[in-house]
């Protein structure tokens, strides 16, 4: 496979380390997945432990990623497969590459700090950027196709149910207001057409920039984040061994509610046993070192 780096720069630090670390000990020669390997943090954290029996899978669906995480490994012992693919596709690559269940699995969702920063990704607003989203460029649809074709009620509802925006009605106006005379193709040019649309007389903005939550659903729904946790939760039973462990890191209520729930479901139908209560979040030290880690929430089970 032929890839591209990304900014090296641009260094991702993994979020919850130390919990999950402190929380996950692995056989000898066991198999880990880690459906998002993103750079390889949470990986070479884990395949540091693996002997030269064991297996390490990582699944992305950036090649720039991949070729972080490959640079990262390179030097475990343990056997290591990297596999360009959507982890809703979990259950057909693992066969495919002959991998049998799992005694960890791992998903640090979202994306990684390098894609963030990307140019072309154009899923800051910080700065200036093409309006893209796609994490995976196989993906057809962009967020400015979104944004220039949806009707004014699609992308209302859109930000709404996405972005938990209670400003979505007006937003979704003033944007079809302004790609009327010219499309939106541009990050700062949204983000200015939002801010606009929730400025109040006088006001300050909340905590967050006004765009935040628009641009949350836009990524959610350019990439299809959802289904891909929905179709990762329920592939995950059958690719754990029995006492196999499943973690779960997410960043905002939609996909935790999802996790919630899952592992909620499968606990009353003797499926896991819940090993986090309630999620475990970084200690204010980790959330000050780590701006990411801040919203993020770590819910683990272990298949019975
Ligand atoms: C938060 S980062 C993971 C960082 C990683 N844990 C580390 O320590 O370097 C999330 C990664 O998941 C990838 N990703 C997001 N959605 C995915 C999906 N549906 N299937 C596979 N990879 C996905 C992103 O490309 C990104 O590299």
């Amino acid at each position: 496979m032929a890839m591209d780096a990304d900014d090296p720069q641009v260094e991702h630090i993994p979020v919850l380390a130390e919990a999950l670390a402190e929380r996950i000990d692995l056989p000898q020669d066991g198999v880990m997945v880690d459906a998002t390997v993103g750079h390889g943090g949470h990986s070479l954290l884990f395949g540091e432990r693996l002997g030269p029996r064991a297996t390490l899978v990582g699944l992305d669906v950036d090649e720039k990623a991949l070729f972080r995480a490959a640079e990262r490994l390179k030097a475990l012992k343990c056997k290591v497969v990297l596999l360009r693919c959507n982890f809703r596709e979990i259950a057909d690559q693992l066969d495919a590459a002959g991998i049998g269940p799992a005694d960890f699995i791992l998903a640090d969702l979202g994306i990684n700090s390098a894609q963030f920063a990307d140019p072309q990704r154009g899923l800051s607003f910080q700065v200036d950027m093409p309006l893209d989203m796609r994490i995976d460029k196989r993906i057809e649809t962009t967020a400015a196709d979104i944004v220039n074709e949806a009707d004014e009620k699609a992308l209302a509802d859109l930000i709404y149910e996405f972005g938990q925006e209670r400003g979505s009605r007006r937003i979704a106006r003033f944007i079809v207001q302004h790609r009327q005379n010219q499309p939106i193709m541009t990050t700062a040019r949204l983000a200015s057409i939002v801010a606009a649309a929730l400025a109040r007389p006088g006001g300050k903005w909340r905590r967050i920039h006004p765009a935040t939550r628009t641009f949350q659903a836009l990524r959610i729904a350019v990439n299809h984040e959802l289904e891909n946790l929905k179709a990762l939760l329920a592939a995950a039973p059958r690719r754990l061994k029995g006492g196999g462990r499943f973690a779960v890191i997410s960043f905002h209520s939609l996909e935790d509610g999802l996790v919630k729930a899952d592992f909620k479901a499968n606990s009353a139908a003797g499926v896991y046993d819940i090993l986090t209560k309630k999620p475990i979040v970084p200690d204010r030290c980790e959330a000050e070192r780590n701006r990411r880690a801040r919203s993020a929430k770590l819910r683990m089970a272990r298949k019975r």
